[in-house]
């Protein structure tokens, strides 16, 4: 793998990381998924600091505290709805991605951890999902040294499994960090 991607399955609250991304609604005040787990473990202060943002449009990210979380930010950004693929989708899903990295550039940020953004309740297949998402991130270690490492974390076994088959066909593909 390359060293500066990560693969894992696990609960991405309990990461110790600069910062941890949530797959959040354009509200920004809380959901299901790993919305509400974020929002439990990280506690009320939370809810807070997202009340005064004002929401976030999907495809954009913003940043605030983490509170009770391990991680010391976190990443809120709106990951499209699937719609059947043509509707924006695949543009959208990987500007979440790159938004969220620029903010990890702004705040000066080594290491983040992203959830399978937009593949629970928005619906969007994670082999389809996992490609996107998976490119958005390498195009973006291309052209920036930093953040010096993208770690997904992963609950759900088929998204784990479709993010290491698309990780193994680019990389045969010639598509990963070559
Ligand atoms: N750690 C890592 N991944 C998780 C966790 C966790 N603790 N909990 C769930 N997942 P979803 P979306 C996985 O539905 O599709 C919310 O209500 C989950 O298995 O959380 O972008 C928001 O408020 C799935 O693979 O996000 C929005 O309204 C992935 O996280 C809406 O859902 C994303 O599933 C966003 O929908």
């Amino acid at each position: 793998m390359s060293d500066r991607i990560e693969i894992i399955r696990g609960d991405i609250t309990t990461q110790a990381v600069d910062a941890i991304v949530n797959a959040a609604n354009e509200t920004l005040l809380g959901g299901g998924g790993v919305d509400g787990a974020i929002h439990r473990a990280a506690g009320p202060e939370l809810l807070q600091e997202c009340r005064r943002l004002g929401g976030c449009p999907t495809g954009e990210a913003r940043i605030t505290s983490g509170y009770r979380l391990p991680a010391r930010f976190v990443i809120h950004t709106v990951g499209p709805r699937w719609r059947g693929g043509n509707a924006g989708e695949p543009e959208r899903l990987a500007s979440c991605y790159r938004a969220s990295l620029d903010l990890t550039r702004q705040y000066g940020l080594e290491v983040v951890a992203f959830p399978a953004i937009s593949c629970g309740v928005h619906g969007y297949p994670a082999a389809a999902a996992a490609r996107v998402s998976l490119t958005a991130v390498i195009e973006d270690q291309k052209r920036n040294p930093r953040p010096r490492l993208v770690r997904w974390v992963l609950l759900a076994p088929e998204t784990f499994d479709a993010w290491m088959a698309a990780w193994a066909a680019m990389w045969h593909a010639g598509g990963a960090g070559k």
